[in-house]
């Protein structure tokens, strides 16, 4: 469920028309919906209730310091993968106490400058890492909390490139090594191991997978403290997928994958630890757009819209589906019609969607991409030298730029010239 409904025949995002925020801001641009955010993050919390828990959110989904401070207003922890989002993450007010660092390749900067502003725990993916890391931390005479990714080899069912539980992937340990592993971590300084990390990859419609990883992970618990490793924190990564049509059967609710956790690990007495990120912004965020170009090709006709793959690169990259929407709703039994729909960019894979059946279009009218919360404005880009677009927060009846568009002299200024030119 999300807060982009239409009223009185034109697209609002809550209480605010959504051409109303075009006029002012001009498009394309992002928009997200903070009830939406609120109720995502909430259904999670409420899911995993009765258990001790933490809600981390994977902030690489979209990352706006106003949805941070928004998510962590709530009580949200952060999963972090770089310094950069460590960084925007303590700006956004979360203490580092409530930061899970992953990522396969945290540099020593970034280690150290989690150990340096606090951190609740780093998930370790590689013997490597944990050597550096024990050096880093025993060198500052700290002792930090670790788990270690676990791959336990189960196929998530999802688009290949966002898989990562397969032991072909290049994430965590194979579960099969992991008593080794946890037995030398025992040996290195400056490193605590308080749990198990495992995260199977990312639009997961079928819970099943998710029980695959959750049993494994239920028989490592016992194996490990069967060894004497103090496990008390289970970190079972995101994941969980969304619905990006609305005709498609809906993935499960965040409510059965908290039963499924109950029931699989419910008896371990651990803290759980999730890091949902699509599910919180996805169905939080629309991308707007406008109509620059109706043009008629052969046997086709082609929308051409002011945004383009560097704003959502999702089509292009993964195939993705996006339903788009007119602003004004259109009238009851108004015909439709197949369109291309395409960018301005100079390539062939700046489609959003071919053949897709529109209410007829005219240059100047809006349109709304749904589900584009998460992995949109953090994955775009300046390609084309088209500036990023905008992102705009909704509240009820208000709503506030939270990342302005850049001029084309803030580009250009970015870039400094040799003292040879
Ligand atoms: N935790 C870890 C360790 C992850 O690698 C990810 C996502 C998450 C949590 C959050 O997963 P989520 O709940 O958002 O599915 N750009 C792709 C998605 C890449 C996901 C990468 N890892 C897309 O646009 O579909």
């Amino acid at each position: 469920m999300d807060h982009f409904l239409y009223r009185d025949g034109v697209l609002h995002a809550e209480d605010v028309p959504v051409a109303e925020i075009a006029a002012q801001v001009g498009t394309p641009f992002y928009l997200y919906s903070t009830a939406t955010l609120t109720r995502h993050f909430t259904l999670f919390d409420e899911a995993l209730s009765g258990m001790p828990h933490m809600v981390c959110y994977a902030m690489k989904a979209a990352s706006n310091q106003a949805i941070l401070r928004t998510l962590a207003d709530l009580g949200a922890g952060m999963d972090v993968v770089s310094g950069g989002e460590y960084a925007r993450a303590r700006a956004a007010g979360v203490p580092g106490d409530r930061i899970v660092f992953s990522g396969v390749g945290k540099t020593e900067e970034e280690m150290r400058m989690a150990l340096e502003g606090g951190i609740r725990q780093f998930n370790l993916e590689s013997e490597p890492e944990m050597e550096r890391l024990s050096r880093i931390a025993s060198s500052m005479g700290v002792e930090v909390p670790v788990t270690v990714r676990v791959n336990p080899d189960v196929d998530a069912k999802t688009h290949a490139k966002i898989a990562t539980g397969k032991s072909e992937n290049k994430f965590g340990i194979p579960i099969s090594r992991a008593k080794e592993v946890y037995a030398r971590i025992k040996d290195l300084p400056g490193l605590k191991a308080v749990g198990i990390d495992v995260h199977i990859g990312s639009q997961l419609t079928d819970l099943e997978p998710y029980r695959q990883a959750f049993l494994k992970v239920g028989e490592l618990t016992d194996a490990l403290r069967a060894e004497g490793h103090e496990i008390q924190r289970l970190d079972l990564g995101g994941g969980l997928g969304i619905p990006y049509t609305r005709s498609n059967e809906a993935p499960p609710l965040p409510s059965q994958y908290g039963d499924l956790i109950r029931e699989t690990l419910g008896d371990k007495g651990c803290e759980i630890e999730i890091e949902p990120g699509r599910l919180v912004a996805g169905n939080a965020g629309i991308m707007v757009s406008r109509v620059i170009y109706v043009k008629s090709g052969e046997g086709r006709d082609f929308l051409i819209l002011d945004g383009a793959m560097n704003d959502l690169i999702r089509p292009a990259m993964y195939d993705a589906h996006h339903d788009i929407v007119p602003v004004v709703e259109p009238a009851p039994g108004t015909e439709q019609q197949p369109y291309d729909i395409v960018g301005p960019v100079c390539e062939s894979g700046d489609t959003f969607a071919k053949q897709r059946m529109m209410p007829p279009l005219a240059e100047g009218d809006l349109v709304a991409f749904r589900s584009a919360g998460a992995y949109g404005a953090v994955m775009s880009s300046e390609y084309n030298t088209r500036p990023l677009i905008p992102e705009v927060l909704v509240k009820g009846d208000q709503f506030a730029v939270i990342r302005p568009r850049p001029s084309f002299d803030d580009i250009i200024n970015r870039d400094t010239l040799p003292s040879w030119l």
